[in-house]
């Protein structure tokens, strides 16, 4: 079809903008994915032996306080009432995540109010006595003090990044919130839940217009394929979603990110840990987290003979490792600053979420900034015709 609007990448930034623009101003859009399905990361697809959703790109948790994303979201699908929770296993003992005054009783062996924990953090915390924190453990430390620090966050953090605690930098941690009541819901949003009939259905619905085409497998640089970048850019306007530094050729470097491996098994278990997510934040294991995804769907008749669990590694990311969280070195900021720069005077193009912007962005920010480019840039394109840049 001839597209009055070429949208790379499926993910839910690009499903946003193809749905609205195809909706609101009845525009031909054609999105296309180099991958061989669509969503982007928020995909899930049903286990084959256990009929269990697996969430494919790491576990995914909608939550937002954003009254407009919910109203936009609730189109598509609804929402069940899961609420996250998170627990942590250390030195052969569970606790609940994040901290707060039920993990610091157990930790401490007390039953501290929370004035007198609010007291003992304090006092653990100035064991730095005012000095700079040189490294992110005495980061760490100046914000919660020792003990916790180096139980639930150091190696944890280490893992994440494959780096020794003491090497890596103070400035990957501006604070750590400490809860001194015995909530442990782990998001504060107004509102939070998972699609009821899974990702895929969601996703699916949000490209199911007779005005929007998906082409699947079909890499915007690939000069190959009809809708590659030569053949498009000046001629058709272009929402770019996949990475600002591939699309400049890298001119301005390689921008950092970090990826995950995930390790999936079918067990023989009804149930493998009790709970969908548990944390493992020592040194001697080395995963940093296990999911188990029945648990995200309690509602739902899974069998109750087998589970499927999913251990998740962290590291850096490198050749065609998929890029998951932006390092944010100072040179990848400086990087991305100049490509900024190039993206602004790339004319009839738009670059936008997470890989195009390089910066995590939650589904519930990725749809809401896709919201605001339509509203700033696209309509007044399809409307008035004003030129996209
Ligand atoms: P993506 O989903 O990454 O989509 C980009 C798409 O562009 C991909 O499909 C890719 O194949 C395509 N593409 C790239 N290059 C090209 C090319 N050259 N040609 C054609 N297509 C291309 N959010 C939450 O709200 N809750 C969570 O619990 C949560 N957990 C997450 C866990 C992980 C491990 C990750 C990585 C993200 C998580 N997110 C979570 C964030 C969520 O996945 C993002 O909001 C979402 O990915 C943003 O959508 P996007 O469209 O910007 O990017
Ligand atoms: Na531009």
């Amino acid at each position: 079809m001839d597209a009055d609007l070429v949208v790379v990448g499926s993910g839910l930034f690009g499903l946003t903008v193809a749905q609205q623009c195809a909706e609101r101003f009845g525009r031909r859009v054609v999105i296309i994915d180099r991958r061989s399905h669509i969503g982007g990361n928020a995909y899930s697809e049903n286990e084959p032996e256990t009929g269990i959703e697996v969430h494919r790109y790491g576990a995914h948790l909608f939550h937002t306080s954003n009254q407009r994303v919910w109203d936009y979201v609730n189109e598509f699908t609804k929402f069940t009432s899961y609420v996250h929770r998170v627990y942590t296993s250390h030195n052969g003992e569970v606790f609940p995540m994040p901290i707060n005054l039920g993990t610091i009783n157990q930790f401490f062996r007390a039953a501290y109010t929370p004035d007198e924990a609010r007291a003992l953090i304090r006092e653990q915390a100035a064991e730095l006595d005012g000095k700079e924190p040189a490294n992110f453990v005495e980061k760490g430390v100046s914000l919660i003090g020792r003990p916790l620090y180096e139980a639930f966050i150091a190696h944890y953090t280490a893992k994440q990044w494959q780096t020794d605690p003491e090497k890596l930098s103070a400035d990957i941690i501006s604070r750590l919130p400490v809860r001194y009541t015995y909530d442990n819901r782990y998001f504060n949003d107004t509102y939070e839940g998972l699609p009821v009939d899974g990702y895929t259905a969601w996703l699916e619905r949000m490209a199911d217009h007779d005005r929007i085409e998906v082409k699947l497998e079909t890499d915007f640089f690939d000069s190959s394929q009809p809708l590659n970048k030569d053949n498009v850019v000046g001629n058709v306007p272009v929402v770019f979603t996949g990475p600002v530094d591939r699309y400049f050729d890298y001119s301005e470097g390689r921008l950092g990110w970090r990826t995950l491996d995930f390790e999936e098994q079918v067990l023989p278990v009804g149930d493998f840990q009790g709970t969908p997510v548990m944390n493992y934040p020592d040194a001697d294991v080395p995963y940093t987290r296990i999911h188990e995804f029945r648990h995200f769907h309690p509602e739902r008749d899974y069998p109750k003979d087998k589970t499927v669990i999913m251990r998740e590694f962290s590291r850096f990311a490198e050749g065609e490792d998929e890029p998951y969280y932006p390092v944010n070195t100072p040179a990848d900021r400086d990087g991305l600053l100049r490509y900024r720069d190039r993206a602004k005077s790339e004319k009839g193009v738009l670059f936008g979420g997470r890989l195009g912007t390089y910066k995590y962005l939650d589904m519930h920010m990725a749809i809401g900034a896709a919201l605001s480019m339509v509203d700033n840039k696209l309509e007044q394109h399809f409307t008035v015709g004003a030129a996209i840049q």
